[in-house]
Formats: structure tokens, C-alpha cells, sequence
């Protein structure tokens, strides 16, 4: 009889030996799909995982240590800590304010968070749900993200936060708005989940702010299928958040340990009595909002292919937009200030109001040409069913906004995408233009 080892090795090896016998065959232009986004993935995630499930730990474990180690050393920060989306680590992070321990820094209910209307509702949904109210700034058309100017004229009495995303990977000013932040004593979330390996005036996004969030969605640069994290500046916030994530709990073991502050059972909380049990002290209102081992296992075989992801999502944008160039009498191109380097999302287009065409038309010759296309999120939120009665102040003018509701969309820029792929989206694009401007 083998050992457990060895068997173990043999299952992997057959894992392997699985993945190199999928049938791979050429990409047939208008038959086969060029995805806008999409799990990419070789041997070495089947192998993490299967690895993970004989292990048979099933919560947060040996993988999901390995992957927060290796994010935090990834970005250069102390602290970062897996949750189960990048919806769960906006609800994280922004709740990560409103703990009593912050003192008079606090987000209580009816203070004021600056974000932006066109975006994506989990970022904004943290913010409603811990009854603070979102102030509405407009983004500029081509980067999609605001500019400093409005973040600064949305400031008001009751203003305590910004909490804002690197919308599709392009960042915004954020030293600026950092230092901003720090004159004013305002808090700063950054939604980085469109952006990892995006970098500002070459430093990394998300390493600006207080807090950040990651999503490891499969259409997001790596992925765990559900997936997110939360980076935080500090300590102190780091233990309010992972309080947040596992039930409110005070105590800050891992799962499986014990006592590891030595005062399990010598402590007073409240109105307690003396010595209850640390593991079952709540000094908040919080959530479970943890990931499986195995979904931490396929992330740390992504996490190790971060670069080469990046580097690939740059090379197909830059495609896209040598090609999609002599189109900008038509369309709005996708693009980001001096300062910003973006690890792209996707590619975004905004179809010029003045153009012989509609966002429509576009998107349903590329659809019809197996290219898959999104809208930009959820285009202006406040025009959205849900956020028809919510508690908000609008800065400014929402006008991009809505023009990005009706006539923005993005296509993909994923590492799956090949040469080839990338010329028949322009081929398409060529032809459907060519085809609405001839006289
Ligand atoms: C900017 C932004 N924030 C948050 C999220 C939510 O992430 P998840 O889908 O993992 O909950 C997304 C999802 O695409 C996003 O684009």
C-alpha cells in the first residue's frame, strides 16, 4: 500500500496530466467568443486546489495565510486580510469606520462619504447600509474616475470619508486626494478591485489609502471564483476589520488557536463577567465573511502569475487603442492622466453623442460578431430602482454620468485574449464604422 504522500503526489500528477488533456483548437473568428473577461488558469490552479480539498481543512487554513503573506508582500504593506468578495470587502472596510474605537473620528449615521455615481453599486452600498449618507460627485468621460476638483468641492460640514474605485484600473489622483484627505482628517477607501497592479506616480494603488479593497472574481486580474480582500494602513484597522469579518468578534485568533493574547479567560468587557471566554466577546456588529481554503489556494497560484497578468492586460489595451485611434472622431477612447498607470480592467468606449450611430448599434454588431461587451457598471446608480429613495446629496452635476448610462460600454482586455482575437474586435469595429460613414 502506498503512503499518503505518495498517493498524494500521484493524484497531482494526474491532475496535471487532466488539465494538458484538453482539447485546444484554433480561434474561429465570429464563431468562437472573445470574452470581455474570464478565468484564466493553467495546471497549477487545478493542482493548488486539489490540493487543498485533500487536505480536507475546509475554512481559512494554510492557503489563506499563504495568499494574505503573499498580497501584503505583493503591495508592501503590513496588513491584509481575505473575505469572501470585493462586495464583502467594501462592507469590511467602510464598516471598519464606524467602530467606537476610531473615537471622535467614528463614521456615525447621517455623516457624509464622497464617492461617485457611476460606478459600481457594492461600492457605494456599504455607505447606505451603515446609515451614513453618500455624496454624489460626476466622473470625467475617457478615465471614468473624478477629478480632484470635485472631490474637493463635495466637501461639506459633515463630510468624515472618501471611498472611491480605481473604476476599470485607472486611478485617480490619489496622492493628491491623500494628502487632501490628511488636511481635512477625512478618511480614504480605495475600491481597488478593478485594479490591481494599477500604480499612481509609481506607487501601487491601494497603498494610498486608509483602507482598500481587492475582488477576486474570475473577471478581475486574478481569482479565487469568489473572492476579495481588504488592505489596511495599520494595525488598529486591521484588527477592527478582521473583528468585522468574523462575527464581531473581539478576539483575534486564527481559526484552530487559542489563548494566543495569554489572557483568554483574565479579562473584564462590559458589563461581562470577569474571565468570559475572549473567543466569544463581540465588540462589534459584525458579519462572517470568510473564505473556504480552497478558494484561497487557486488565488495563491494566480497571485504567483500577477505580473505576467498585468503585463499582458496592458499589452492588449495598448492594441486595442493603437487600433480603435482613427475612430476618435466617433468614439471616446479609454484613458488615464500622465501620473496614472493603469492595470486595465477592460477597455472603455463612450460613443460621442454626435456620432451617425448608438451605443446600440456598435454593441450589437460586435455582439452579433461573438465579441461580448458590458456596460460600464450600473452607469449613474441614483437612476437605478434601489437608490430611487436613499438618503444622499448630489455635488455638482451628474451629466457624464448619464452620458455613460447611455452610451458607454467596455470590451475585454484579459489575459486570454490573443493577436488574433484582438484584430477581429478591431476588423469588427472597422467594418461597422466603415459601414455608418459612407456616403
Ligand atoms: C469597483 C468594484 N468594486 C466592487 C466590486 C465587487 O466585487 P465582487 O463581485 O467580488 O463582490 C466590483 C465587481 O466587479 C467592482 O468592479
Amino acid at each position: 500500500m502506498s503512503d499518503r504522500r505518495t498517493l498524494r503526489r500521484q493524484i497531482l500528477d494526474l491532475v496535471r496530466e487532466y488539465h494538458a488533456a484538453e482539447p485546444r483548437r484554433p480561434f474561429r473568428p465570429g464563431e468562437d467568443a472573445v470574452r470581455y473577461a474570464g478565468r484564466y488558469f493553467d495546471a497549477s490552479e487545478l493542482v493548488s486546489l486539489v490540493d487543498s480539498s485533500l487536505d480536507f481543512w475546509l475554512t481559512a487554513g494554510r492557503y489563506a495565510e499563504e495568499f494574505e503573506a503573499g498580497l501584503a508582500a505583493y503591495l508592501g504593506v503590513e496588513n491584509a486580510i481575505l473575505v469572501n468578495s470585493g462586495s464583502s470587502a467594501n462592507l469590511v472596510a467602510f464598516s471598519t469606520l464606524t467602530s467606537p474605537r476610531l473615537k471622535e473620528r467614528q463614521v456615525k449615521p447621517g455623516d457624509e462619504v464622497i464617492t461617485v455615481a457611476a460606478g459600481f453599486p457594492t461600492t457605494v452600498n456599504p455607505i447606505i447600509q451603515n446609515r451614513a449618507v453618500p455624496v454624489f460627485v460626476d466622473v470625467e468621460l475617457g478615465t471614468y474616475v473624478p477629478a480632484l476638483e470635485k472631490i474637493e468641492a463635495a466637501r461639506g460640514p459633515k463630510t468624515k470619508a472618501v471611498m472611491i474605485a480605481h473604476t476599470m484600473g485607472v486611478p485617480y489622483a490619489v496622492r493628491e486626494l491623500r494628502a487632501w484627505c490628511d488636511r481635512h482628517g477625512l478618511w480614504l477607501i480605495e475600491d481597488n478591485c478593478d485594479a490591481l497592479g494599477s500604480r499612481y506616480s509609481g506607487q501601487l494603488t491601494a497603498t494610498f489609502g486608509d483602507l482598500a479593497t481587492f475582488s477576486f472574481y474570475p473577471a478581475h486580474h486574478i481569482t479565487m471564483g469568489e473572492g476579495g480582500a481588504v488592505v489596511a494602513a495599520n494595525d488598529d484597522l486591521a484588527r477592527i476589520a478582521r473583528s468585522f469579518r468574523d462575527w464581531g468578534r473581539d478576539c483575534y485568533c486564527a481559526g484552530g488557536e487559542n489563548n494566543t493574547c495569554g489572557k483568554r479567560f483574565g479579562q473584564q468587557f462590559g458589563t461581562l463577567p470577569f474571565g468570559y471566554d475572549h473567543k466569544y466577546v463581540y465588540s462589534h456588529i459584525g458579519y462572517n465573511l470568510k473564505v473556504t481554503d480552497m478558494q484561497a489556494a487557486i488565488g495563491v497560484a494566480q497571485l504567483a502569475k500577477v505580473e505576467e497578468f498585468v503585463a499582458a492586460r496592458k499589452r492588449n489595451h495598448a492594441a486595442l487603442a493603437a487600433g480603435l485611434k482613427q475612430h476618435e472622431p466617433h468614439l471616446i477612447l479609454h484613458t488615464a492622466s500622465a501620473k496614472a498607470d493603469p492595470s486595465w480592467f477592460g477597455f472603455v468606449i463612450t460613443v460621442r453623442p454626435e456620432a451617425p450611430f448608438t451605443r446600440a448599434d456598435l454593441v450589437n454588431a460586435l455582439e452579433t460578431a461573438r465579441i461580448e461587451t458590458r456596460n460600464l457598471f450600473c452607469g449613474n446608480l441614483l437612476r437605478h430602482p434601489a437608490y430611487a429613495g436613499i438618503e444622499h446629496r448630489v455635488a455638482g452635476l451628474l451629466t457624464n454620468s448619464d452620458v455613460i448610462t447611455t452610451n458607454t460600454f467596455f470590451i475585454g482586455v484579459y489575459p486570454g485574449l490573443t493577436e488574433e482575437m484582438i484584430r477581429h474586435v478591431l476588423g469588427t469595429v472597422d467594418g461597422f464604422i466603415a459601414s455608418k460613414t459612407a456616403r
